[in-house]
């Protein structure tokens, strides 16, 4: 596998929050509560305080706006993020007949804005924390290690879910966590499937040849999918929750976080 340098974001000073999107909802010292587009709040006591990150180096795949990083850095944890660089295309949902240029652009435009946010807050939060330019398939051959990996509402964007897996738990030494959204969340109708796949190992496909305004959304993988192929890269030691984080301007996501942790001593080749 080629190896690829490992080229740091440079950090940016932003003054204004007119110039950022929020991803987050995400309190900021000095600031106050912003109101981004998810609120993951609810989530911490199920990802982050079974683990202990206390001088653990983190690797952390697609940041957007901070929440997490800088979560992790105040419980004591060295962070360094993935997040696509300038020159590098989201996983895009393309038809036979291309992307349009108009929609790329404005995406692009969006994720700019976003790491924009990102930076707001690293400064105000006097943050330490790294970003390297790279893609979610690209740990691995970065030569990024850590004991903890973090992928979390990103599995949903990739066409490979599961490469983008294999390539963090290939760098990660103890614990990865993991979490993404449900098939058919959101969905009162979807509601009995959202069950019945809690015991399968199956996969929603977003894409539709007729939408083509999707140029972001791949899978909403099962949580068994997940847990079973950590498990068959060596994270046998797992847990599961089910829990639900908010959209600000949408239906609540009904979300599986995994934290699995590689037991002392497993043999991996
Ligand atoms: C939906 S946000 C999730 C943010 C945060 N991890 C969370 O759970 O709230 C997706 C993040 O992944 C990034 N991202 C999307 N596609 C990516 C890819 N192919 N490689 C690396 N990062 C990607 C986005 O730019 C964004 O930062």
């Amino acid at each position: 596998m080629d190896s690829v340098s490992v080229n740091y974001a440079p950090p940016r000073h932003v003054g204004t929050v007119d110039d950022c999107m929020f991803y987050h909802s995400i309190e900021i010292p000095n600031y106050g509560l912003i109101d981004g587009l998810s609120d993951m709040r609810p989530s911490l006591p199920i990802l982050f305080d079974p683990v202990n990150f206390k001088g653990k180096n983190v690797i952390e795949i697609g940041p957007a706006s901070g929440f997490f990083t800088f979560e992790m850095e105040r419980r004591g944890a060295n962070v360094t993020s993935i997040e696509l660089g300038p020159d590098m295309d989201w996983d895009y949902v393309r038809h036979h007949d291309g992307l349009s240029e108009d929609v790329k652009k404005q995406w692009q435009a969006d994720l700019e804005r976003v790491k924009n946010s990102y930076w707001f807050g690293h400064e105000r939060c006097s943050s330490k924390a790294k970003v390297v330019n790279g893609t979610a398939y690209d740990v691995k051959r970065l030569g990024l290690s850590a004991e903890i990996g973090l992928l979390s509402n990103t599995l949903v964007h990739l066409h490979d879910p599961l490469g983008a897996i294999a390539s963090l738990a290939a760098s990660v030494t103890e614990t990865l966590i993991l979490c993404d959204a449900e098939p058919y969340t959101g969905s009162r109708a979807g509601t009995f499937f959202r069950h019945l796949f809690r015991k399968k190992c199956v996969a929603e496909f977003i894409p539709r040849h007729d939408n083509k305004k999707n140029i972001h959304t791949w899978w909403h993988l099962s949580a068994p999918i997940v847990e079973e192929y950590v498990k068959i890269l060596g994270f046998t030691e797992t847990t599961l929750v089910y829990f639900r984080s908010g959209l600000t301007k949408g239906a609540a996501v009904d979300q599986w976080a995994i934290i699995a942790k590689k037991p002392a001593g497993l043999r991996t080749v």
